[in-house]
């Protein structure tokens, strides 16, 4: 049995007075679901605060992205030992927000956010390794534009992205990897996936995990939905067989909406 796993990708949100208040009133809105994993990803400015407003929740700490060296000239860049020093467990990597998209119209992007910072395929696979050396949890973000899906090729990127990330990394870690299909065009826009048609893509993704590493593996992997997840659409996304959580943006904003995401989760 796969435990449910719901992440609040906080994205450039909150300084870190406005990021413990909502610690605050998260916690009064929580109710304890031992049976759900719950994660919010402040920016690396408030990770020490909320880490602090955590302690005792059972909410985790994740951060939003992380570099693959430990220590060096790399101005801007934050290292898996200084994340662990400041209590983060998780890390998002490969969000499509930090990939870059080469090639890719920005017409495909449906008016959502532009903004690029280079990761490719070999840089997140970087640090997805670097991530699982430390013993930090990635959160492995995979997931095709617009234009991507109209021209058929949804399946191929999904599959291409995921086995690209997943390069060279030991077949015992790869349980402790979550995915998170996350359609380039839900992000940020109000238009969710069709909820048969998001659990069959995260389907996609296990299934690559199945070819490479075999079946424990693939039945270990969890995988979670992420694109203009709400409250009124988390219970039929959550309800589904390939789904095992939800990767949250705008809605992870709001305390109450996602307290409600989590209480969504199927008992
Ligand atoms: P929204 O929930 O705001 O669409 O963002 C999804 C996302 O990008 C989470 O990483």
């Amino acid at each position: 049995m796969r435990r449910p796993i719901i992440a609040g990708n906080w994205k450039m949100n909150k300084t870190c007075g406005e990021a413990v208040a909502l610690i605050e009133e998260l916690k009064h809105l929580i109710v304890e679901r031992k049976d759900v994993e719950t994660l919010v990803c402040p920016a690396y400015t408030a990770l020490y605060s909320v880490g602090e407003a955590l302690a005792g929740t059972g909410i985790g700490l994740g951060a939003q992205d992380v570099f693959w060296k430990d220590k060096g000239a790399y101005t801007g860049q934050i290292s898996p030992p200084m994340l662990l020093d400041v209590g983060v467990r998780y890390v998002i990597v490969g969000h499509s927000e930090a990939r870059g998209r080469f090639g890719v119209p920005e017409s495909d992007f449906n008016g959502a956010i532009l903004l690029h910072f280079g990761d490719t395929d070999v840089s997140v696979n970087r640090k997805l390794k670097a991530s699982l050396a430390a013993g930090l949890i990635p959160i492995c973000c995979v997931g095709e534009t617009i234009g991507e899906r109209k021209a058929g090729d949804t399946d191929s990127v999904v599959q291409s992205q995921t086995e690209n990330a997943l390069a060279g990394v030991a077949a015992s870690a790869v349980p402790g990897i979550v995915f998170a299909y996350e359609p380039v065009w839900a992000i940020g826009t109000g238009e969710v996936c069709e909820p048969n048609e998001a659990d069959r893509v995260c389907g996609v993704i296990r299934s690559t995990v199945e070819r490479i590493f075999g079946g424990g593996a693939a039945a270990e992997v969890r995988v979670q939905y992420g694109g203009s997840v709400k409250p009124d659409n988390a219970d039929e996304l959550l309800s589904k067989p390939n789904i095992d959580g939800a990767l949250v943006g705008g809605a992870s904003l709001n305390a109450g909406d996602f307290a409600a995401i989590i209480n969504a989760c199927p008992r």
